[in-house]
């Protein structure tokens, strides 16, 4: 996170003593993403964070690759992805490489049998349907329709929705998941002319300490296997904490679009960055103005990224239909654009009211078999008009 908060109760002091009514130590922890080397915060347990009861078998919820390497533009019906109760089981990883996941989920029942806390990745959840609370240590994070939640790794959490109708989709990034360096002065502040700024910004809200003993699973994420963990004290215990490493939340409707005479390139459009990706939110926004301009985009070939689009709502421009959910992925290699029509069509629009987000990885993605369930076979051959 790019700013400083505090919650609860912490000592005047770090690392000193700080005690309950009754006299007993609070448990200090540091938590980062990156050792001790960039952001972390300081969080006040009321029982060390370390009591484990029981261990249980892991279990291997690895990606299994159908396409290690392609070459072809490829095209997922998302909202194809079959709703199941279970919010981990729901996770479908679709498109993946070494530096991140691309999952998607439908996941009905809120979690109440267990904690999940993924070890290995940040996660970003952009809620594309439903509602609900992503409860933590941290405190309470409201969500709705066009959130993106920012996880760091080894937050433990879970979600509360609010019905049975959820559509998210998923980032596991292998990196810290961060704001775009770019858009950040030398201090951490946002810059005027970032698309975003802190009061766009949410984060965790009415701290609850919760002081109890018990069996308490939490399934942990490490390496594509799931260890599931039985510890004796709750993990929302804390009694406060302060620090940059947090939970928090920004709406894809609080993503102010940059706009010009003429297109604009995607980078205006960047909204965050890890290793080797970074995530872009195209939103509802008035078309170039130049007497002459074209608000189609041109032609391109990227080749030095793949380019996935997941398309959220309104009429995308430079497509002639497109549902909700569908992924579009454009490898890097060949030239993608707008398809037949599309061009002339967008002269003279004034404005458009596609929402998506998109992600491009510069290294190949691979294909999942769960993507094939759900493939559009023949979206290679859509722009022969
Ligand atoms: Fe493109």
């Amino acid at each position: 996170m790019s700013f400083y908060h505090k919650a609860g109760k912490i000592p005047h002091k770090r690392h000193t003593q700080f005690r309950k009514p009754d006299g007993e130590l609070y448990a200090e922890e540091l938590v980062s993403t990156e050792g001790f080397s960039s952001v972390y915060s300081l969080v006040y347990h009321t029982h060390p964070p370390t009591i484990v009861k029981k261990l249980g078998e892991p279990f291997d919820v690895q990606p299994r690759i159908a396409r290690e390497k392609h070459l072809k533009h490829t095209s997922l019906l998302g909202f194809n992805i079959s709703p199941e109760d279970d919010y981990l089981q729901s996770r479908k990883p679709v498109l993946v490489n070494d530096d991140l996941h691309i999952v998607l989920a439908a996941p009905k029942k809120s979690m109440t049998e267990y904690f999940f806390k993924n070890s290995q990745a940040d996660e970003m959840i952009f809620i594309h349907k439903g509602s609900g609370v992503l409860k933590s240590g941290f405190g309470d994070l409201k969500f709705s329709y066009g959130d993106y939640l920012m996880i760091p790794r080894g937050t433990i959490y879970q979600i509360s929705f609010d019905s049975e109708d959820n559509r998210l989709f998923i980032v596991e990034s292998f990196s810290p998941l961060r704001i775009p360096k770019k858009y950040l002065n030398p201090a951490g502040q946002l810059m005027e002319h970032s698309p975003y700024c802190e009061r766009d910004i949410r984060v965790p809200e009415n701290l609850q300490t919760k002081d109890e003993y018990g069996d308490f699973k939490i399934l942990i994420k490490k390496q594509g296997l799931i260890y599931p963990y039985i510890y004796g004290t709750h993990p929302f215990d804390y009694i406060g904490w302060d620090g940059y490493h947090y939970p928090w939340a920004l709406s894809i409707h609080d993503f102010e679009p940059i706009t010009g005479r003429l297109h604009q390139p995607p980078p205006v459009h960047q909204t965050f960055e890890g290793h080797n990706f970074v995530v872009c939110s195209f939103v509802p926004r008035k078309f170039d103005y130049h007497p002459l301009s074209i608000p189609a985009p041109y032609n391109h070939s990227n080749i030095d990224s793949d380019e996935v689009l997941y398309y959220v709502d309104g009429d995308f421009m430079s497509r002639k239909s497109v549902v909700k959910g569908q992924i579009t992925l454009h490898p890097g290699g060949i030239p993608h654009g707008p398809q037949p029509g599309t061009v002339e069509k967008s002269i003279g629009k004034e404005a458009t009211d596609e929402l998506a987000v998109m992600i491009d990885p510069f290294r190949p993605l691979k294909i999942t078999e769960e993507a094939l369930k759900i493939e559009d076979e023949n979206y290679f051959k859509s722009w022969q008009g």
